[in-house]
This record gives C-alpha cells, sequence and structure tokens, in this order.
C-alpha cells in the first residue's frame, strides 16, 4: 500500500511528468508499513471497546484503503469507520439480553449520527459543488438516509428477540457496504477536486461539527421495514 505526503497530486509529480501519473515511482512516495496500519486500527478499536471493554471484537480483514492513517480529513473519516465496524462486531458477538447489547447500540447509532452529519457539512457540501464529483457526492447522502431509516426501525423493534439480529445484519451489511464504496470511490473522487489545504480545513471542520451532532443526535424508534 503506499501514500503520498502530498495529497495533490499535482503539486508532487515528478519533472517533466504528468500530475496523477506514474504514483508509484515518485520518490517520497513510501509503504505504509503493516505494523502502522495494524496501530491506527487498533486505536480505532479502542474507543469502540471503551463502551463494554469485556466484549470481543471479531473483524477480521478490512478491505484495504490509502486513507487510513491520513493527516487530512480522509483519515479522520476511516479512523470512526474502523471504530464502527469494531461496534458492529461487538453488537454481534453480544448476548441478546446482555445490557453491553443495548449500551454498544446506542452508542452506534449516535456514533453514525454524528459522523453522517458531520460527514455531509465538512466534506459532501462541498463536493456536490463540484460538477465533476457531485455524484460521488450524492451518492453518500442518498446512503446516509437509508442507513437512517434502518436504525429507527432496529430501535423499534425488541433486540432481545431472535429476529432482531438477523435485521441488524441486514442494516450492518448497508453501512459495510457504504464506508467501502466511500473510502474506495467517493473520497477517491473527492480528492481530485479539493487541495490539501481545503483537505486539512475539512478534518478541523469535522472534528468540531461530529462533537456537536453526536452530542445532540437522537434516534426516534419507528417500524419502517416488513
Ligand atoms: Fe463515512
Ligand atoms: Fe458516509
Amino acid at each position: 500500500m503506499l501514500e503520498c505526503g502530498n495529497l495533490r497530486h499535482d503539486v508532487c509529480a515528478p519533472p517533466g511528468g504528468s500530475p496523477g501519473a506514474q504514483v508509484v515511482n515518485w520518490p517520497h512516495m513510501k509503504k505504509k508499513s503493516k505494523a502502522k496500519t495494524a496501530r491506527w486500527k487498533s486505536d480505532a478499536f479502542a474507543k469502540a471497546k471503551k463502551i463494554a471493554p469485556r466484549q470481543a471484537i471479531h473483524i477480521g480483514s478490512t478491505p484495504s484503503t490509502r486513507f487510513r492513517g491520513d493527516a487530512a480529513i480522509f483519515g479522520r473519516l476511516v479512523e470512526d469507520h474502523d471504530r464502527h465496524r469494531a461496534l458492529f462486531s461487538m453488537i454481534e458477538a453480544s448476548e441478546r439480553t446482555s445490557p453491553d447489547r443495548a449500551k454498544l447500540f446506542r452508542e452506534l447509532v449516535h456514533e453514525i449520527k454524528g459522523h453522517a452529519a458531520a460527514e455531509e457539512q465538512a466534506l459532501w457540501s462541498t463536493v456536490l459543488r463540484h460538477p465533476e464529483s457531485t455524484d460521488a457526492g450524492r451518492h453518500a447522502v442518498a446512503e446516509h438516509k437509508k442507513i437512517d431509516d434502518q436504525f429507527a426501525d432496529l430501535a423499534a423493534r425488541n433486540m432481545k428477540l431472535r429476529g432482531w439480529l438477523r435485521r441488524f445484519g441486514e442494516t450492518k451489511k448497508l453501512y459495510l457496504h457504504h464506508i467501502r464504496e466511500e473510502e474506495q470511490e467517493q473520497f477517491v473522487e473527492s480528492q481530485k477536486v479539493l487541495t490539501l489545504a481545503d483537505q486539512r480545513y475539512m478534518r478541523s471542520v469535522f472534528v468540531r461539527r461530529k462533537r456537536e451532532e453526536k452530542a445532540k443526535a437522537r434516534v426516534t424508534p419507528k417500524i419502517k421495514l416488513k
């Protein structure tokens, strides 16, 4: 896996080379070590663990992304995605009658509501304004609505019943699909229209907005699915 300190490749193209071409040969590119990637992931998992320290996390491998560990907004978003992957896994592994399941579900919903709202305000609002990346932004925001509806539906059902976990599994599938697409497609399209300064500034906006959005997040239980 490769990373570049300059997120906008037109400022770091080799002499005579075209921006964006032959990325692998640029001298400032360095390989992300497996150890670093593992550390970034385990830092994110540790945040999830604080909610239920004894609950196991079984994630297996995660899709690779060049954005993990990035110092600007995309790295911060992937950090949250890893935290969410851990929370989904912990809920699935929890006993259906244990208080941990309820605590973890509440944390997951508040986390994702805060993350999605802040992501829309810090990133997608700008990405939508660029004609080249409007489709990418629109796709991500539309999926946020679907995910929100599924959480409202889950919140309206009894999590101690066996069928709840099956429904939860559907929401997990949708969310994992959403974040994989963000990391592998929509962030890539977005990066093409954003300067490095934009991306750094967006990180600070995201961090501030996420704190506020998560604090005011509310789940309104509502059956929406058959
Ligand atoms: Fe995201
Ligand atoms: Fe998202």
